[in-house]
């Protein structure tokens, strides 16, 4: 069955790098960004993993734990991630699932029969401290991730958690808001400051926290 935004992220308990898991305990009280690739010893995934993990304080800033899956062994890899911290000038710092059985693969959807074999596509999914499912992402092999833009949607993510607004496109956190369809201008102009009414549904006003 397809997961949708909002769904509970399905647990599991498998093998990785740093021993066995059970998702929901090993994530708890954090969001995670959970991400697959095709296969270790690959030129676009070694650059993916080590960005991912140049990255890491900024995942960890905003309670954000990092975990990767591949359908290679434990074996390979532990014997791939020095290649990673060697190319990306950082050691890799965060957990690989090794899903030999391709239990988590079916489980999260990853396998795209179309994309070439029965590895797994670059999927990305985001999901809360609560396990409810945020984003999700699907890149296919050929094309490595953005992981600054995994970080922005994050911002995005945990900023319309707290707050009722939208941010529009190309947001960065500091930039202005978007008051969303449902909320009068009165009312935004109780709850934010410098609302400006472009048209009557395109509002923009200053994010809370920059206040
Ligand atoms: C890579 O990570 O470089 C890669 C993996 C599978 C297909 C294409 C590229």
């Amino acid at each position: 069955m397809a997961l949708h935004l909002g769904d509970i992220a399905p647990n599991f308990t498998v093998d990785t790098t740093d021993g066995e898991i059970s998702f929901h305990d090993w994530k708890a009280g954090k969001w995670t960004v959970f991400f697959s690739h095709p296969a270790d010893f690959t030129p676009v995934c070694t650059t993916e993993l080590g960005r991912a993990a140049a990255l890491r304080p900024e995942f960890e800033k905003r309670n954000t734990s990092l975990i990767a899956l591949s359908v290679d062994s434990i074996e390979d890899h532990r014997a791939w991630a020095p290649d990673i911290g060697e190319m990306s000038g950082t050691a890799l710092n965060f957990p690989i699932i090794a899903d030999q059985d391709k239990v988590v693969s079916h489980l999260y959807d990853m396998i795209h029969p179309g994309e070439g074999d029965t590895s797994t596509v670059r999927s990305v999914f985001i999901i809360d401290e609560d396990n409810k499912i945020r984003l999700s992402l699907t890149y296919p092999k050929s094309t490595g991730r953005n992981f600054d833009e995994i970080l922005r949607v994050l911002d995005s993510l945990q900023l319309t958690s707290m707050h009722t607004l939208a941010t529009p496109a190309d947001w960065t956190p500091g930039d202005r808001v978007i008051v969303p369809p449902g909320m009068t201008t009165d009312d935004a102009k109780v709850r934010f400051s410098n609302v400006e009414e472009l048209k009557p549904y395109l509002r923009y006003a200053d994010a809370p926290d920059s206040e």
